[in-house]
């Protein structure tokens, strides 16, 4: 087995006298989709914003491709490949599509863009809108469009900045399941090693880091799945071993059917 592309090990996180993730590990494969799921304030968002930067572990560190990146900003973690989406859409709803891509795609850039790249971002901008069945909409405001295509957007928006981890926080959140069977459709599709979308600078397809809600969605994507509730890690494996046990049926049963 290959190494993990990236580590969490021990991640605390208090808030007051709350611990909302409480000595947690997780792996996330350099390729395919991995899992986190757990009922509703189980403390998924919390270890989500661990990874990207946004919430400083109290105790607890963080691995990417070999490097302890703990103290890296989220800037810095982006620069290097690890892209996000958000629960909540967080696109430039005065801006068409194709312009919402377009920017993430130049805040990739180093140094920003000049001359002959601003065509390599075009060319990458036209293929994403295509595998993602955008096309329809790329001259539209994303203000004014749906929450289904507005996490279209946001995986598009991902997808062009060529990361190499695919952080998404509740992708699923706020669709119906038409659109969640779509957005998984798509999802599978861009995360495979042998149909993703290229870049000139030879970075494939992106392994994926999933927070899900929707346990359906995840036992069908994913190869390995984390389960947490109440701040804790209660269970760690494949679908079918995660699906069985014990711990994750009573903890998902102590829910209010959504
Ligand atoms: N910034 C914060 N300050 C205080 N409590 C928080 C904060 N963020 C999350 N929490 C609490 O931490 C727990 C875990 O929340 P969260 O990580 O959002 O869970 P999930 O994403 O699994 O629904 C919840 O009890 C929540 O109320
Ligand atoms: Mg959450």
């Amino acid at each position: 087995m290959s190494e993990p592309l990236l580590t969490a090990s021990g991640i605390t996180v208090r808030f007051g006298g709350l611990v909302a993730n409480d000595n947690i590990d997780l792996e996330v494969a350099p390729v395919g989709i991995t899992g986190l799921i757990g009922p509703n304030g189980a403390g998924k968002t919390t270890l989500f914003n661990v990874l990207t930067g946004l919430n400083r572990p109290t105790s607890g560190s963080v691995a990417y491709d070999g490097q302890d990146i703990s103290r890296w900003s989220p800037h810095r973690r982006a620069r290097a490949g690890m892209s996000r989406t958000f629960q909540r859409l967080e696109l430039f709803g005065g801006m068409t599509v194709r312009d919402n891509l377009l920017a993430a795609w130049e805040a990739s850039i180093p140094g920003g863009v000049m001359g002959r790249r601003q065509s390599e971002g075009r060319q990458l901008v036209d293929e994403v809108i295509a595998r993602l069945q955008l096309g329809a909409v790329a001259g539209r405001q994303t203000g004014e469009l749906p929450t289904g295509i507005g996490r279209m957007v946001e995986l598009g928006r991902a997808l062009c900045t060529r990361p190499r981890l695919l952080l998404l926080d509740e992708p699923s959140s706020g669709l119906d399941a038409k659109e969640t069977a779509h957005f998984k459709e798509i999802l599978v599709e861009v995360t495979d090693p042998e149909q993703a979308v290229q870049s000139e600078d030879g970075r494939g397809a992106p392994a994926v880091l999933m927070v899900e809600h929707d346990v359906r969605l995840v036992m069908d994507v994913c190869r390995m799945i984390t389960v947490l509730d109440f701040g804790k890690r209660i269970a760690c494996g494949a679908p079918d071993e995660v699906r069985n046990d014990p711990a994750v049926i009573a903890a998902y049963l102590g829910e209010p059917a959504a």
